[in-house]
């Protein structure tokens, strides 16, 4: 295989169309067969990788050019869940807006090339898998629940069906409840994933004050959490579950890991990465 039939292997797995805007191939490789993939990938790494005799690394978070610069436009597929979820659209651009807004002076000022101009050098392939692992993990974390949750389900019940999942049993984090209470009923839930970024206060906001009473991350930070508690009740109807960043981001690297390795490819992870 070569560095673009993985990067479509991923997209057919992701059931996506179209190359996510967080996604790329910074130094394509050709005749692969040995992958070596992480959550984040640093400059020495590289090194490790080329003189170990990996032919291409693999980073699930961007790496630099375009994955870096065109990343706000990915934040739109929170858009997306919002409405899938019963959000009216003007709520959910409004908050898709304002996370972009965000999150455009930053991208503008980082160094996109870093990365990519350091396997240049040392001659391997390098490319960022982002959106479309984190699709089927949302897509895996969905159909999980909507298949296992029992009726009137609370709380409590959604963390127990999520945790029997393998990468969340083997993970060293668990998850946990950041806003609610477990003894709460799960309400009409989300799962806000897969859209390049947790929601933040604003999706979060948009989804709870247009009737979704569970709300689920994989990750959060203490700042958007403290003015969700500020708004909400840090025990209040409202319920935030944290799935979990590493252990999240695993369950769709680890659906790509497999059909690569089934496809022949020898794949070694590392980096955070889960393997189940
Ligand atoms: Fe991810
Ligand atoms: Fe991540």
């Amino acid at each position: 295989m070569d560095s673009q039939e993985i990067l479509d292997l991923s997209l057919a797995l992701a059931k996506q169309s179209e190359v996510p805007a967080d996604t790329t191939i910074n130094v394509p490789a050709k005749d692969v067969r040995r992958v070596l993939i992480g959550i984040d990938v640093e400059a020495a790494d590289l090194l490790v990788a080329k003189e170990k005799g990996y032919d291409l690394v693999i980073a699930h978070h961007p790496t630099g050019g375009s994955a870096i610069l065109e990343f706000p436009k990915v934040l739109s597929k929170h858009g997306d869940i919002l409405v899938r979820h019963g959000v009216p659209k003007a709520a959910a651009d409004a908050a898709v807006r304002e996370m972009q807004e965000e999150r455009e002076p930053q991208v503008h000022a980082e160094n996109y090339d870093r990365l990519p101009s350091i396997a240049r050098m040392i001659g391997i392939g390098l490319m960022c898998i982002h959106n479309p692992c984190d699709e089927i993990g949302r897509r895996v974390m969905d159909e999980t629940l909507r298949a296992q949750l029992p009726p009137n389900a609370r709380v409590r019940d959604a963390i127990d069906v999520l945790s029997a999942i393998p990468e969340f049993q083997s993970a060293h984090t668990r998850i946990v409840l950041r806003m609610g209470k477990l003894e709460n009923p799960l309400g009409a839930w989300a799962v806000h994933h897969g859209a390049g970024t947790n929601g933040g206060v604003p999706v979060a906001r948009a989804a709870y004050d247009n009737r979704i009473d569970t709300v689920f991350y994989i990750h959060i930070n203490a700042g958007a959490l403290q003015r969700l508690w500020e708004r909400y009740g840090r025990e209040g109807s409202k319920n935030l579950v944290v799935t979990g960043h590493v252990a999240s981001d695993s369950i769709g690297i680890n659906a790509l890991v497999r059909e690569m390795r089934a496809r022949g490819l020898r794949v070694d992870t590392y980096s955070g990465i889960v393997d189940v």
